[in-house]
């Protein structure tokens, strides 16, 4: 039996933010099912933003996230994000953390798409997720434990708070682990798709395992699909940073036109929900579409990663075959400020978590910042909680409500893909929830007793919640885009108001 001050459930950067700031008071403990460096954000290429430009201020930064989420942000979340983040950079800077410099010695500062502004700073090129989390664990080693490879199976929740966690370490045993407070920063659902630039363990672990702890979950249909992932027979290879479209890559079609014109008055550089739909509007109709990186100047300097990732695969020609991939979830497990859910004790941070920021769309390299910024809040909320509530035994499993039988990963990431992808509709999300539910069965319960099952299990739960809620938000809006209501209802209604008034005009 474990006690500690406070359990952390991943270890990306949210996660390592909040553990480096609770550690100087409290002792800490992170938990990650797989190795340490296993997240999204090591695997983080493009950046991380904040309006610290000589032309730049936060309400600009405020306005383009607003703006790229559909203005469906929580906007004084948003303004906390933006004021906030360039201080926190500044600090994290003036201990070390080194970013990418320009030949006058000040910070390189990229841009990426729906920004009005170069604000995004970047580390070893194109490799900022691993510069700032390899900083991070070096700033907390001696004071934080990491365990690596015991993954988190589901949360303990006693006379209505949350105490601790079960967990299933690499030879299948079951342990329960106690704590004051319990952060999630699990990450969230890439792998449920076929393509995605999410790390395999990303399997929506966080989001089912509140929603059996009847945690307050919010906004799950809106899913981000990267435009431009690295693409060769059919399977995905990696992530082509949004970045480079920044320093002038073209996405072409294979008859060479470029497939962002007209579209949009940002071209390229529109937000990603409106690239990705662009990318595979084409790939619809048969069209292959590239990435042209000639217009890029220095690209192997600028974007080492990626240019080593196109070795990798003998791809030279600068045309890179690229197709959209599940990136992000905007919604997740609603939380206030500083980082506090709908249950006493339990905390969540980093994407697993709705703080409203990213309305219906995440802006580009607004998720580090996030990461950062209410890693700190939520550090600095349970700090200021005190030490008074101790963790309690004994512990009362919940009884699972899955089918002995489940479905192979393979065939949910082809079911997700097909029917709660780029585009959805009714038809083909009522499919999908049918299929899903053939897997729920109080009769025939499951128990979460090895991490295959586990993983399975918390796969098919956060699929059914993204179905679910699909199916409910009859409009499209960002992420997610309904081809059966192709416009928001604002729109729809706007274009209801202008109607009504043409009809009146035509009366009179
Ligand atoms: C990218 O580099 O394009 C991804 C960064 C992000 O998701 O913000």
């Amino acid at each position: 039996m474990l006690y500690t001050d406070v359990i952390i459930v991943g270890s990306g950067l949210a996660a390592l933010v909040a553990a480096r700031q609770l550690s100087k008071h409290k002792n800490v403990i992170i938990f990650t099912k797989s190795t340490k460096t296993a997240s999204n954000s090591y695997m983080a290429q493009g950046g991380i933003a904040a309006a610290i430009g000589e032309n730049d201020d936060w309400s600009s930064h405020f306005h383009d996230t607003m703006a790229a989420g559909c203005h469906y942000n929580k906007s004084d979340h948003v303004r906390a994000l933006v004021q906030q983040g360039p201080e926190y950079i500044e600090q994290l800077i003036a201990e070390g953390l080194e970013f990418d410099r320009d030949t006058d010695g000040r910070i390189a500062l990229g841009k990426e798409g729906a920004h009005s502004q170069r604000r995004i700073l970047h580390a070893g090129g194109d490799c900022t997720g691993k510069v700032m989390t390899e900083f991070l664990f070096q700033s907390i080693q001696g004071n934080v434990t990491i365990k690596e490879q015991e993954m988190a199976v589901d949360l303990v929740i006693e006379r209505g708070r949350c105490r601790g966690i079960k967990t299933i370490d690499e030879n299948g045993a079951v342990h329960y682990r106690f704590a004051s407070s319990i952060i999630l920063a699990s990450g969230g659902i890439g792998s449920l798709y076929s393509q995605t630039s999410n790390h395999d363990s990303v399997t929506g672990d966080g989001l089912a395992m509140a929603y059996r702890a009847g945690v307050e979950l919010v906004d799950l249909e809106f899913v981000q699909f990267h435009p431009t992932m690295l693409w060769k027979d059919g399977e995905v290879l990696g992530l082509v940073s949004e970045a480079v479209r920044g320093e002038g890559a073209i996405l072409v079609n294979d008859s060479g036109r470029k497939i962002m014109e007209g579209v949009h008055p940002l071209g390229d550089l529109a937000a990603r929900d409106v690239v990705a739909r662009e990318i595979f509007k084409q790939q619809q109709q048969g069209l292959d579409v590239y990435l042209d990186i000639s217009p890029v100047s220095y690209f192997s300097n600028r974007f080492p990663t990626i240019h080593k990732l196109c070795q990798e695969y003998g791809m030279d020609s600068p045309l890179l075959p690229v197709t959209p991939g599940a990136h992000f979830l905007m919604g997740g497990i609603k939380t206030g400020r500083g980082g506090e859910t709908s249950i006493p004790g339990l905390y969540a941070v980093g994407e697993v978590a709705w703080t409203g920021v990213h309305g219906a769309n995440r802006i580009a390299s607004n998720s580090l910042l996030e990461g950062v910024v209410f890693g700190h809040l939520t550090a600095e909320k349970i700090l200021d909680q005190g030490s008074s509530q101790r963790a309690e035994i004994p512990v009362r499993p919940r009884p699972q409500v899955f089918t002995g039988m489940l479905p192979e990963k393979q065939a949910i990431r082809r079911m997700m893909t097909a029917y709660a992808g780029v585009e959805r509709n009714q038809r083909g999300l009522s499919i999908l929830k049918n299929w899903l539910e053939c897997y729920f069965n109080p009769h025939l319960p499951v128990s979460l007793d090895s991490r295959d099952t586990a993983e399975k299990v918390n796969m098919v739960t956060a699929a059914w919640l993204i179905t679910t809620s699909a199916l409910t938000r009859m409009e499209s809006r960002g992420g997610h885009y309904r081809t059966d209501f192709p416009v928001s209802r604002t729109e729809w209604n706007n274009k209801r108001i202008i109607r009504q008034m043409q009809e009146q005009a035509a009366v009179m």
